[in-house]
């Protein structure tokens, strides 16, 4: 399967690395379609029109714009699509475009979580009626943009946890779009923007960039505590999420003897 990559940042430089060195045997690396100035030394770079003609797979690690810039191409070119930045799909439009129009396929990353194929199972049995995720993330992590000087202040400084939002996961994922991609998984896992309710702690103290999932109804009642050292490029990406995209190009390229 022929692989290229858009973004070559702390997830897409490890998965294209990874890739070019033979870690997914079924997979050939075409290269990177990257956007700064200065390219890759170690990588082939290709251009965003040359991935679409050779590849099969087109991953995207480049973030939620440019996931909408570009990815409606990638699926209407044939190749598949295998996005990372889960939280632009908050736009239904977007989603619908990309998952109904094709030829091409869409995949959706597990990246920082796991236990979305059981909260699909219970959800699609009609046995969910409450999910909840909470992340909880280093505080500097968490400063956006539209928060006014006082707000990011308040974080910057803080001695313990604060928490920053409760809200329905659509407004969650809107509010914070590179530190809950987890929450938008989740609903989309759920099929139920609505039923998903997020929360984000800043906490000046975490070690670890932590997902608590709970989740109840008539199929039981589910807890997923999930742990992640950060990135070492990129505080707001953990570490193990390249590697979530590896397992995934494996499963798309080896379709035999694999979870599903
Ligand atoms: N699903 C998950 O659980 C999960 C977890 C962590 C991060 N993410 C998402 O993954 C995405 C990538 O994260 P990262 O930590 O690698 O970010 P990063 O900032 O380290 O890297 C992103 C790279 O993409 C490049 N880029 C941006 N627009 C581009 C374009 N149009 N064409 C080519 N390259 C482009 C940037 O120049 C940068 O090099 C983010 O959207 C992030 O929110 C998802």
């Amino acid at each position: 399967m022929k692989v290229a990559i858009i973004g070559c940042g702390a997830i897409g430089g490890v998965v294209a690395r990874a890739v070019r060195d033979g870690a997914v045997p079924e997979a050939e690396l075409v290269g990177v379609v990257h956007a700064e100035p200065v390219d890759p030394p170690d990588l082939p770079v290709v251009d965003f029109r040359t991935a679409l003609e050779v590849a099969d797979l087109v991953v995207e690690c480049a973030g939620q714009r440019a996931l909408a810039e570009l990815g409606p191409s990638v699926v209407e070119s044939a190749a598949d699509l295998l996005v990372v930045s889960v939280g632009a799909l908050t736009d239904d439009a977007l989603l619908h475009k990309l998952r109904d129009s094709g030829p091409g396929g869409l995949h959706l990353c597990t990246g920082a979580i796991g236990g979305l194929d059981l909260l699909a199972a219970t959800a699609r049995g009609g046995g969910l009626d409450s999910v909840r995720i909470v992340t909880t993330k280093k505080a500097p992590a968490l400063v956006q943009r539209w928060m006014d000087a006082e707000q990011q202040e308040r974080i910057r400084t803080a001695t313990g946890p604060v928490e920053l939002m409760r809200a329905p996961a659509r407004e969650v994922t809107a509010a914070f779009p590179s530190s809950t991609n987890v929450a938008a998984s989740v609903a989309l896992a759920v099929g139920d923007w609505n039923k998903v309710e997020a929360t984000v702690v800043a906490d000046p103290d975490a070690p670890l960039t932590s997902h608590v999932i709970s989740a109840e109804g008539s199929a039981g009642r589910y807890r997923f505590e999930i742990c992640n050292q950060p990135s070492p490029e990129n505080p707001t990406t953990s570490g193990v999420v390249p590697h979530a995209v590896l397992s995934a190009v494996a499963r798309l390229a080896r379709r035999t003897g694999v979870f599903a």
